[in-house]
């Protein structure tokens, strides 16, 4: 039988440094089925982490298999110069749940392709190279979504062709309007906004990308309404709103369809990722005509858009509407919460639970105040592992522990998750 160890050495052996597998001992998963996983060495976990929030709607999904099964015996690629069925039929659900008006759909393979795309267009569409992002952020690992990635572990050069300004934006524990209350706090990063065009811009500004909930950034939720007030004074230049919603789409904050509606606005153009294909490479920006049609030239992904990729898509939207999976992340969201709560509450070294729906964060800090504490962080996800429960770790110090069950998780898989994540936060 091969074993993780053996697995661990071969990794370490061949592919780069700065790709760091969880834990001490790190796992090979072998195969999986809903929420649960099974490691090559034949151990089950109840997984609520889903790879990074992208095996969404559970392991071996039947109907995505079965997609995927039909559409590889078919067709696997054609390339956007014939006219697949499947992809367009994706790119017209996805255009119309957008809430894009006329709205135009691109496909690419990864989110950073998709921030990627965006960003050529906001700057095309403007003709500026000025950006603005928020801090805490992370758009991708590529060398245009590196410059708007606001987080020093996960930045890997300051070289860019793009003039970048960082916002203040949601992560309010460690934000400098930390004791305002929530419409304070809002008032302040919008005065801090304005400030920047301000100060910082030399001519018309381009856009404004942000995460309605950031990610990597440990999953920092500012107050409802946030960036709608942001948008009214991106609306005064012209500066052009662009959401990530790479992980915050397709229901999985509950209360809305895309992050960006908690906050009363339309963004001009939205990119999305991770958990669309369920596990299937699946990407994409979609934007208004307007937008996406300053680009006259030929413009072409070789695998954006690929029937396998956009047959998964097909099958996994189709369930996430027909079974209201954005209905499940909000009850399954609340009884994750109500579980935590007298959890963290005896605990001083959990500064916060926050997130919405099945995207819920707990930061570890000193208890006596609000400095990191990573070394908890890693306690928590090794004894979470030890307890046969997968979780996901991030923060801007590495010092928070990321939750996010699959979005058609059932009652007993959640109390089994928080039984786990008690015993091991209990523990650590
Ligand atoms: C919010 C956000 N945007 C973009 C990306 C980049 O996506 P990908 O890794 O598919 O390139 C990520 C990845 O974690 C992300 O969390």
């Amino acid at each position: 039988m091969t074993t993780n160890a053996e697995l661990h050495e071969r990794y370490r052996a061949v592919l780069p440094s700065f790709l760091k597998p969880l834990y001490d001992d790190p796992i090979s998963i072998e195969r999986g089925e809903g929420s649960y996983v099974w490691d090559v060495e034949g151990r089950r976990y109840l997984d609520f982490f889903g790879g990074v929030l992208t095996t969404m709607i559970g392991h071996a999904n039947p109907a995505v298999v079965e997609a995927v099964r039909n559409q590889a015996g078919k067709v696997l690629h054609t390339s956007t110069l014939y006219l697949s069925e499947p992809m367009l039929e994706l790119a017209e659900e996805i255009a119309a749940l957008s809430g894009i008006p006329d709205a135009r759909v691109f496909f690419t393979t990864s989110g950073t392709e998709a921030n990627d795309t965006a960003l050529l267009l906001a700057t095309s569409h403007r003709k500026s190279n000025q950006v603005l992002a928020m801090r805490n952020s992370y758009h991708g690992r590529s060398f245009t979504a590196q410059a708007i990635t606001s987080h020093s572990s996960w930045s890997s050069t300051s070289i860019s062709g793009l003039a970048v300004s960082f916002v203040q934006g949601g992560y309010k524990l460690r934000s400098p309007f930390r004791d305002l209350d929530d419409d304070a706090f809002t008032r302040a990063a919008v005065e801090d906004l304005q400030q920047i065009i301000d100060m910082t811009s030399a001519g018309d500004v381009a856009c404004l990308i942000a995460e309605p909930i950031q990610g990597v950034g440990g999953f920092a939720t500012p107050p409802d309404g946030f960036f709608g007030d942001f948008q009214k004074v991106l609306a005064n230049y012209g500066i052009l709103f662009i959401s990530d919603e790479v992980q915050t789409g397709w229901g999985r904050t509950g209360e809305h369809f895309w992050g960006y509606q908690a906050h009363d606005l339309v963004p001009d153009m939205l990119t999305f990722a991770k958990g669309v294909g369920n596990g299937i490479t699946l990407a994409g920006v979609v934007a208004r005509a307007a937008i996406m049609e300053t680009i006259e030239v030929t413009s072409f992904s070789t695998f954006g858009g690929n029937p396998l990729s956009t047959a998964a898509g097909l099958a996994t939207l189709r369930q996430v509407r027909d079974q209201d999976l954005q209905g499940n992340a909000l009850r399954m969201g609340q009884r994750l919460r109500d579980g935590l709560q007298p959890v963290v509450e005896r605990n001083p070294w959990i500064a916060e639970l926050r997130g919405k729906g099945l995207m819920l964060a707990i930061e570890t800090v000193q208890p006596d105040g609000i400095g990191p504490d990573a070394g908890r962080a890693t306690a928590v996800l090794e004894a979470c592992k030890d307890h046969s429960l997968l979780v996901g770790k991030g923060g801007l110090y590495g010092n928070v522990i990321r939750i996010t069950p699959m979005l058609n998780v059932s009652p007993d898989e959640i109390d089994e998750g928080v039984a786990a994540l008690a015993a091991a936060i209990d523990a650590s």
